[in-house]
């Protein structure tokens, strides 16, 4: 392990971590994406190989260079939500994972019709192409769904980025995402302009689903502090002691 002061409490545990933005792919040259810079999701990942977990990180894209792989880091690559979905269910249930975190900024919607060829304009004309739009399945809740027909057990994380408003607090906005998802976990981010996308600091608050407001745990500093207390939070599902 890199850093000795963190304890090997997750050896043993295969982690699941999804990271960057999803990209939907409209011609052979052109897509709708999904900004995300990847760090937390690569902070996490690093969090739990320190803390001697088997992590298996599945990329999107990502504006940072991509860790080492090592003994306790392997890396696979997708593009779209629907290649993502195809590797995560992949992990959760014929590789068994113990934990699956959501961190990837996963495209609601791709576009109906992948063009085979280059979408052209019309030199002539002034009009412009309307692009038909579908849903993208929800990664999350299909996991969600897979594990309650008893398809694997992995612990279920995700994270949501809000705004709150004087009607709705960010932790509010959370806990409705939280239980209209149905994870274990929601990390919920709020979205400042200093804040959040891109950034290294973060403010965070880690929701639980069934617990009270008041067991609700606030996260702020950096994205590798978040990632250390997330890995505390699933050391304690576990039920594992520091070592
Ligand atoms: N997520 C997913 N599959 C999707 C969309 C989102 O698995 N198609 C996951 C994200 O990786 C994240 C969590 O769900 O962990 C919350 O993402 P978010 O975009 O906040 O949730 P949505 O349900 O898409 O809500 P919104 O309409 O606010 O975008
Ligand atoms: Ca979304």
């Amino acid at each position: 392990r890199e850093n000795e002061t963190e304890p090997a409490d997750l050896t043993g545990k295969k982690i699941v971590v999804t990271a960057g933005g999803t990209r939907e792919a409209l011609d052979p040259v052109r897509y709708l994406g999904n900004r995300s810079s990847g760090k937390q999701g690569l902070a996490i990942a690093l969090a739990a190989a320190d803390r001697g977990a088997d992590v298996h990180l599945i990329l999107a894209h990502t504006e940072v260079p991509d860790p080492d792989e090592t003994e306790k880091l392997r890396i696979s690559r997708v593009s779209s939500a629907l290649e993502l979905l195809e590797a995560t269910e992949r992990a959760a249930i014929e590789d068994r994972a113990d934990v699956v975190v959501m961190t990837a900024a996963v495209a609601d919607f791709r576009p109906r019709d992948l063009s085979e060829t280059k979408i052209k304009k019309d030199p002539e004309a002034q009009d412009a192409p309307t692009i038909d739009l579908v849903r993208n399945p929800d990664i999350l809740k299909t996991l969600v769904r897979k594990k309650s027909e008893g398809k694997h057990q992995a612990f279920l994380v995700g994270f949501a980025a809000e705004t709150g408003s004087p009607e709705q607090s960010v932790a509010e906005l959370g806990r409705l995402k939280l239980e209209s998802k149905g994870c274990d976990v929601l990390v919920v981010n709020e979205v400042g302009t200093d804040l959040v996308f891109g950034k290294d600091r973060t403010a965070a608050t880690l929701l639980t689903r069934g617990a009270e407001p008041g067991e609700e745990s606030e996260v702020r500093g950096t994205k590798a502090d978040l990632a250390r207390r997330l890995m505390t939070r699933i050391a304690s599902h576990f039920n594992i002691p520091p070592q």
